[in-house]
């Protein structure tokens, strides 16, 4: 199903290519802004994103500061909040609501106090999944991943050994958009 979505997707993208002499590239800047999701981010609850690894993740907090890394609202980055975490050897996986053109991912990575995070990022499409960064200590801060563009209908945070304080991966927030 999602294969053939992608081909007739790429069938669409070559009749507007060839349409975009006659008739100007109007409609193709159209097609392709509404696969990269109009520029702006698509990672967050009103977007439909589904964190499809919850039951290997933990959350802290609660009510309004539970940690979901989803969430708009303004983050109060504390001792308890710790956003959405997970232990070594497990993921955090976000699923898109559908596919997207991206070249962007931002994480938080929860820093209240100092510390650098062994991990791995992935992009993915039907399951074929690519490294987008890579590294050993991380400073804990918001990183910005830049990738080549491509189709992508999942992100998997990896904690490959924890941080030099504890044993987790800790991401107060995620988006993820195509910048041009
Ligand atoms: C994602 O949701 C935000 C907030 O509702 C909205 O501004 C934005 O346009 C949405 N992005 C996409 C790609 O739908
Ligand atoms: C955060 O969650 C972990 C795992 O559930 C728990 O062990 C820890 O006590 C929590 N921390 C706070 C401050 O709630
Ligand atoms: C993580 O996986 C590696 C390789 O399989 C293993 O050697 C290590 O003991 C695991 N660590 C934990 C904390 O499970
Ligand atoms: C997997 O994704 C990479 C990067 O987008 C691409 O270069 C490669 O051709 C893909 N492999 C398969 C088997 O689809």
């Amino acid at each position: 199903m999602n294969q053939l979505c992608c081909f007739l997707i790429l069938i669409t993208l070559q009749l507007f290519q060839s349409c975009c002499l006659k008739n100007g590239c109007q409609r193709i800047n159209q097609f392709k802004s509404t696969l990269r999701g109009n520029y702006k981010n698509v990672i967050s609850y009103e977007n439909g994103s589904l964190l499809i690894s919850r039951k290997q993740n933990s959350f802290n907090g609660s009510g309004r500061f539970l940690g979901v890394l989803f969430r708009n609202e303004i983050y109060a980055n504390s001792a308890d909040i710790k956003g959405t975490f997970c232990s070594i050897n497990t993921s955090i996986i976000i699923q898109l609501r559908q596919n997207y053109e991206l070249n962007t991912l931002v994480l938080w990575l929860w820093d209240g106090q100092s510390r650098q995070y062994n991990l791995v990022v992935y992009a993915s499409h039907l399951e074929n999944e690519t490294v987008i960064f890579d590294q050993i200590s991380a400073q804990a801060k918001a990183i910005q991943i830049q990738f080549s563009p491509q189709i992508v209908d999942k992100f998997r945070v990896y904690n490959r050994n924890g941080n030099s304080v504890s044993t987790t991966t800790n991401i107060i927030k995620a988006e993820a958009y195509y910048k041009k």
